[in-house]
C-alpha cells in the first residue's frame, strides 16, 4: 500500500488588470456575457467566453427554467455552441466570471463538476490544454494552465472498449 499525492499549481492574480492582456480581453468578454445571463431563480448570474486558436471568440451564460435541471450553465452553453460553431478548432482559453443579485461574489468562480467533464471532452479531443481564467465580481483571478488539473482521476473514452 503506498500514498499518491496529486496536486496541481495555478497562479493567483490580485485583480483582473493584472492579468496578461489577452486574458482580460476575454474576461472582459465574460463579463459582458454573464450581465445577459438568464437566471431568475438562483440570481446567480455567470458568464464564459471562449478563445479559440483562430482567435475567434464564442460566449455563453447561464440558462435557466422552472424545471431547474433543464437549465444550462455559462460555461456547457459557451463550449458546445464553440463546437457546433467551429468543428474541429481547438479551445485556448476559457475565461468565467460570476456575479449575484444576493452578495458580493469576491471569489473566483470555478466550473461545477458537469462543466468540467464536458470541457474535459474537449481538451482530450483537441490533444492541447484549455487554460481556465477565473473570476468573481471582484478580488483575485485564478489562472489554471489545464482542464485536467481541476479534474483529477476524470473519466474518459479510454475506459470504452
Ligand atoms: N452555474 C454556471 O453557470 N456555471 C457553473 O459552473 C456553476 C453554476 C449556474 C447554474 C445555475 O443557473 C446557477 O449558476 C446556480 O447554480
Amino acid at each position: 500500500m503506498k500514498k499518491r499525492q496529486i496536486a496541481f499549481e495555478l497562479t493567483v492574480f490580485d485583480s483582473l488588470k493584472d492579468l496578461p492582456v489577452e486574458d482580460q480581453q476575454l474576461m472582459r468578454e465574460a463579463i459582458k456575457a454573464r450581465g445577459d445571463a438568464y437566471a431568475p431563480y438562483s440570481n446567480f448570474q455567470v458568464g464564459a467566453a471562449v478563445l479559440l486558436e483562430n482567435g475567434s471568440i464564442v460566449i455563453g451564460n447561464n440558462q435557466e427554467n422552472a424545471s431547474y435541471p433543464s437549465g444550462l450553465c455559462a460555461e456547457r452553453v459557451a463550449v458546445f455552441q464553440a463546437g457546433a460553431k467551429y468543428p474541429g478548432v481547438a479551445i485556448r482559453t476559457i475565461a468565467i466570471t460570476a456575479t449575484s443579485k444576493n452578495y458580493a461574489v469576491d471569489t473566483p468562480a470555478a466550473p461545477c463538476g458537469n462543466c468540467r467533464q464536458s470541457i474535459a471532452e474537449y481538451e482530450q479531443k483537441q490533444h492541447s490544454p484549455i487554460a481556465l481564467v477565473l473570476m468573481g465580481e471582484t478580488g483575485e483571478v485564478f489562472k489554471c494552465d489545464s482542464l485536467v488539473d481541476i479534474l483529477p482521476l476524470a473519466f474518459d473514452n479510454s475506459f470504452l472498449k
